[in-house]
C-alpha cells in the first residue's frame, strides 16, 4: 500500500488534467493506496529564491506561502505525482514551482527518496508533443535518485476556449494505471 501525494499543476478544477488525475486516483484507491491529492490551482506558491536559508536553518523554507502546507504532506508520502496540463512545451509554472521548492528539504543536495509518477494533458497529441517535459521529468528524478513508475500523456485534449475536453479513453487508460499500480 503506497501513500501517493497527488499534485495537480493546473488552474481548473474541472479541467482536463484534474479529470485524468482523478480517473488515476480513482483507480489507486481501488487498488488500496491512500491519496492525497494538493490542486494547486487554489493554492499560491512561488518558485524558490535561492536564498539558501532552508540549508542553514534545518530544512525550513523561508518563504510563507501554500507551499508550507504541502512539506508536511511531502514529508509522508512515498509516492509523489506530478500531474501538469502541457503549457508552451513544458510542465506549467505551478508545478515547477512546486519542484523548485523541494529544494527546502535537500540535505547537502541529497532527497529522501520517492517512487514518482508524471500524468500530462496537452491540446496537441503529436509523438514529439511532451518530449521536452517528460524528458526534463525523467532527468531530474533520476538526479534527486527517484524512481519513475509510471508516465501517462494525454494529447489531442481540447483546450481553454470555452470546450473543454479529454477523451475517455485517456481517463480509462489512467485508472487503468492507477488500479494496476502496485
Ligand atoms: C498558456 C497555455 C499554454 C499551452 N501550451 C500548449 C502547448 O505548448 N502545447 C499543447 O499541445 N497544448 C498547449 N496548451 C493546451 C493545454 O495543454 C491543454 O488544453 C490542457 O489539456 C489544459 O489542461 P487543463 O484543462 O487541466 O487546464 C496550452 C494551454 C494554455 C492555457
Amino acid at each position: 500500500m503506497r501513500n501517493i501525494l497527488v499534485v495537480v499543476g493546473s488552474g481548473m478544477k474541472s479541467g482536463n488534467t484534474y479529470r485524468l488525475t482523478d480517473a488515476f486516483c480513482k483507480g489507486a484507491e481501488e487498488a488500496g493506496h491512500v491519496v492525497n491529492k494538493v490542486f494547486l490551482g487554489d493554492k499560491k506558491i512561488v518558485g524558490c529564491s535561492g536564498c539558501g536559508a532552508c540549508q542553514k536553518n534545518g530544512n525550513k523554507c523561508s518563504i510563507q506561502d501554500s507551499m508550507q502546507d504541502i512539506y508536511p504532506s511531502f514529508t509522508q508520502c512515498d509516492t509523489l505525482l506530478l500531474a501538469s496540463p502541457l503549457y508552451f512545451w513544458s510542465v506549467s509554472a505551478q508545478t515547477k514551482a512546486f519542484i523548485e521548492r523541494l529544494y527546502a528539504i535537500s540535505k547537502e543536495d541529497s532527497y529522501p527518496h520517492r517512487d514518482t509518477l508524471l500524468l500530462m494533458t496537452a491540446g496537441d497529441d503529436n509523438f514529439w508533443t511532451f518530449e521536452q517535459p517528460v524528458s526534463y521529468y525523467r532527468f531530474f528524478t533520476k538526479a534527486l535518485g527517484w524512481t519513475d513508475v509510471g508516465i501517462y500523456t494525454a494529447g489531442g485534449c481540447d483546450g481553454c476556449e470555452g470546450n473543454r475536453h479529454i477523451d475517455e479513453k485517456h481517463l480509462t487508460a489512467a485508472y487503468k494505471m492507477g488500479l494496476s499500480l502496485s
